[in-house]
């Protein structure tokens, strides 16, 4: 893929987890990221693959990121992947923020997820949290391979 053309959206609030991995897959894909707060609508124009992560957070993606999602223009197939960290991972969790973007004529051409550091709560009484040291290297690796696959899909 030419450079410049795939943008990531992220907002990563507990601890940077999904930044490390949204920093990977721009690495390999020459993508800019940005939060959704610097989300400008007319920005997307100039990309031809969206990339959207954040933490799962009670089940879903950040509130940010799926109403940035409904808010979003309609779009005659533009291509995007999803991707998230979490305690336990489950791609049904990304059913919201999929259902919205779907809805705003989004193709969704793949998704990775990810374990995260999580000591939120009474986890922090588990040997001081869970997923210690999530993402690890090999996670990064990960996102990096799925990004590749990215670029052959696109
Ligand atoms: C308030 C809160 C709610 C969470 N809810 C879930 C959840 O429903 N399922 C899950 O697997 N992980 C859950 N987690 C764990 C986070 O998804 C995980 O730590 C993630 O890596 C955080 O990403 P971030 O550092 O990019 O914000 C929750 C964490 C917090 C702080």
């Amino acid at each position: 893929m030419s450079d410049d053309r795939v943008l990531i959206i992220c907002t990563s609030v507990h601890h940077q987890n999904t930044f490390k991995i949204a920093e990977a897959l721009a690495e390999e894909l020459n993508a800019k990221i940005i939060k959704p707060s610097e989300f400008r609508g007319e920005d997307l124009d100039s990309y031809d693959l969206i990339g959207f992560g954040s933490g799962i957070y009670n089940g879903k993606h950040h509130p940010s990121l799926l109403s940035l999602a409904s808010d979003l223009d309609t779009q005659t197939n533009k291509k995007a992947f999803i991707f998230s960290t979490s305690t336990i991972l489950a791609k049904s969790m990304h059913r919201a923020l999929k259902d919205n973007l779907q809805a705003k004529g989004y193709q969704i051409i793949g998704e990775f997820c990810c374990r995260g550091f999580m000591n939120h709560r009474f986890t922090k009484y588990i040997l001081g949290g869970l997923n210690k040291n999530r993402p690890n290297a090999d996670d990064l690796e990960e996102a990096k391979q799925f990004a590749r696959k990215m670029i052959e899909k696109s």
